[in-house]
């Protein structure tokens, strides 16, 4: 394979407004923290910049939350952030910041370019304006009542109770959050990036070149932007926390957040070069880098659409993939800063890693579950049983469990060296083994180029079972009876037992650089153990057999991991509940908080004879009843006219069973039975969710309202 001169690597810079919790880190740091891992391991030429997003209104707001100023909330979570993702072996070769002025200088310089090749348009349009406080409103500064759920303290960007996406044209009655008083509308100018002049580029570039490449929810989103019908987009605010629009009849207003932040990845890149005496140049603009946004869904537009379109103009390269996420829910429900409903990095790490039981292979547990559950192709959920059963039934009972074994039998049956290997003695399972080796390394290889990291470690867990599995059928402590007169091991059976513990050990060897990716401290112990030193870990010495030299002594054996007790899961349930329940009691003022919403893209067209395929049929909901141990789940039994069936919902968290007997419903009757809960369902009843995030029943009499 042909690979790539350089790379350049780079993953959403957070917003430095608060701590970031486990789905940001599953959703870009983590997957980009692994291929970068793998890469250097090739030793390509690649370059991981990060840093801080310290502009947008996200930052005052929380200032003002916490009565401070922007600069001190910056300086705040900046370093903890930085030093959270050190903790999680997250290893950015540079964690830049966007108040550095080299950053301000970058993004200045990249607006002047634009504006000066007349790539931008000046708009006036009418905006509000706080006359009180002299000052242009951002959306967050403007509220009133949400014009969908009237609820009377929308913001003028997203109504917080039903979720809705606003203007502030919207709001009906809009008011000044900084002075409380009536905003005015007065004339503002703009600089706009007009997309709609791009359409053709975009379509060709990413429908049609990377049609094949990109990931299909990816380009999905993609598409319904391009279809939708792409419109200039504003690239400049009346702010006063941001980068200053370098012109002088621009006074006051900055940069949009949006325009500058992925900047940040070039001027990042430019203090990299300085602290490593490089030149950041070809990274950026010579076509034989390959350049990789790692982000999560909710980014898909600005890396995919805005973001290339700025580079084409100002001459850069353009990123090759943009291997998003989508979202990693927890224990059953949306993710969200705002509900307290999440784990945050410094919590996992206050209670595992840097707890007198911890340590770095705790680090390690994370990123195990949070890669073999990583939501590469749809959300997935983070459950605290599921990472407890992740740890203790593949790293501790698969993968540590085959290393300690190999360890253990090595120095009793060998007297504590690697055994030699009697090639002539080599059986068939011997040899189905050894060639396990180089086949996971490229099925793992293969994987990792594609960015699909769930399959990847799977297969790197799956050489560990390999091991486990030939070291049972080989049973070395029972040859290991095999005795003489003298009572001495037979020479034969010895020989049997080197040859097993000899390509056991070498399958560690090859596990420590196969996972060495993905858990970057277990590597680092396995060759602590192997006695090895970590430049083994470089990946052309994967699929090998000969990495340990026979006759050398190997250290005792120590645990890699540790169980996750059931005490730990039951501790961290109720803590996430407790959570839930103070920030209900201080949002108490939003009736009713619906979770943070991100619009789905739309799916692919389908034609009438695709819905024509759907028998529906009215039905009468004749009794209901909760279905034990699932939340969500109702158990209806639903009267068709011509039969009675029983149908599994999942509306529990809607309705009341009593509240719906006897309502009408839209039946799906010819969908293939299914079990839920060991329920056979048979049929699907037709809903509708309304803006709010309520569940409505699709009937042809309506009842319901
Ligand atoms: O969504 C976010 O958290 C943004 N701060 C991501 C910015 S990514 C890049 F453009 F800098
Ligand atoms: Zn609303």
């Amino acid at each position: 394979m042909n690979h790539p001169k350089r790379y350049l690597i780079t993953a959403a810079l957070p917003y430095a407004n608060g701590l970031k919790h486990i789905g940001h880190l599953a959703g870009a740091y983590l997957p980009a923290d692994t291929y970068v891992r793998y890469l250097k391991a090739q030793k390509r030429d690649v370059v991981f910049v990060c840093g801080s997003d310290e502009h947008g209104t996200a930052i005052p707001i929380q200032a003002t939350k916490e009565g401070t100023t922007a600069q001190a909330i910056i300086d705040k979570y900046h370093p903890i952030i930085a030093q959270n993702f050190k903790d999680l072996g997250i290893a950015f070769d540079i964690y830049h910041r966007t108040s550095d002025p080299l950053h301000h200088e970058t993004a200045q310089e990249f607006f002047t370019v634009l504006n000066n090749n007349a790539d931008l348009e000046i708009k006036e349009s009418e905006q509000y304006f706080d006359e009180s406080a002299n000052s242009f409103l951002a959306d967050r500064y403007i509220k009133g009542t949400c014009p969908n759920c009237a609820y009377e303290s929308a913001f003028g960007d997203q109504c917080e109770r039903c979720g809705k996406s606003l203007s502030p044209d919207e709001l009906i009655n809009p008011v000044s959050t900084l002075s409380g008083n009536k905003p005015i509308k007065k004339a503002t100018k703009h600089w706009y990036l007009p997309l709609d002049r791009h359409e053709d580029f975009l379509r060709e570039w990413i429908l049609k070149d990377h049609a094949a490449d990109w990931r299909s929810t990816v380009l999905g989103q993609c598409k319904s932007w391009i279809d939708g019908g792409l419109q200039a987009r504003a690239v400049t605010r009346d702010l006063d926390w941001g980068i200053k629009v370098p012109l002088a009849e621009a006074d006051g207003k900055v940069l949009y957040v949006w325009f500058d932040a992925p900047i940040g990845y070039i001027s990042a890149t430019k203090q990299w070069a300085i602290e490593n005496d490089k030149d950041w140049k070809p990274y950026w603009q010579s076509k034989d880098t390959k350049l990789v946004h790692f982000i999560g869904k909710d980014n898909i537009v600005f890396h995919c659409i805005i973001f290339p379109v700025m580079l084409k103009l100002h001459g850069d390269i353009l990123p090759d993939n943009v291997p998003a996420n989508e979202f990693m829910n927890l224990e059953g429900d949306k993710m969200s800063t705002s509900r307290n409903w999440k784990l945050e990095m410094q919590d996992y790490i206050d209670d595992f890693i840097n707890k007198e039981n911890g340590g770095p292979q705790l680090a390690d547990a994370l990123r195990y579950y949070l890669t073999q559950i990583a939501p590469e192709t749809k959300d997935s959920e983070f459950t605290w049983k599921g990472f407890q059963d992740a740890n203790n039934s593949e790293l501790v009972n698969i993968f540590g469990n085959f290393i300690n074994r190999a360890l253990v039998l090595m120095h009793k049956l060998c007297k504590s060296k690697v055994p030699p290997l009697h090639v002539d003695l080599l059986d068939e399972l011997d040899k189905a083994t050894i060639a396990e080796i180089s086949t996971a390394t490229k099925k793992v290889e293969s994987l990792l180029e594609q960015y699909k990291f769930r399959d990847a470690l799977f297969e790197v867990i799956n050489l560990a079972r390999t091991g486990n599995q030939y070291m049972q059928k080989k049973e070395p402590w029972i040859l290991a009876k095999q005795l003489d007169e003298n009572g001495q091991i037979t020479i034969e059976a010895q020989q049997q037992i080197n040859n097993c513990l000899h390509i056991c050990l070498q399958i560690c060897a090859n596990l420590a650089i196969l996972v060495n990716p993905f858990l970057p401290f277990t590597a680092t112990k396995i060759c602590y153990l192997l006695k090895v030193v970590p430049k083994i870990l470089e990946w052309e010495n994967a699929g090998k057999l000969h990495l340990l030299r026979v006759g050398y002594t190997l250290r005792p054996p120590e645990l890699l991991f540790r169980k996750i007790e059931d005490t730990e899961v039951a501790y961290q349930i109720e803590k996430l509940q407790k959570a839930l329940e103070t920030s209900k009691q201080e949002s108490a003022a939003i009736p009713e908080i619906a979770a943070e919403k991100t619009i789905a893209p739309l799916k692919p067209e389908i034609v009438f004879d695709d819905f024509a395929k759907i028998d529906l049929r009215v039905g009468t909901i004749v009794s209901a009843e909760k279905v034990e141990k699932a939340d969500k789940l109702l158990k209806l039994e639903v009267d068709l006219g011509f039969e009675t069936r029983t149908i599994v919902s999942g509306i529990a968290m809607h309705f009341n069973p009593a509240d719906i007997v006897g309502k009408q419903v839209s039946v799906v009757v010819n969908l293939a039975p299914r079990k839920m809960r060991g329920i056979e369902s048979n049929g699907m009843i037709l809903m509708a969710e309304d803006a709010s995030g309520k569940l409505h029943f699709i009937n042809i009499i309506s009842d319901e309202e």
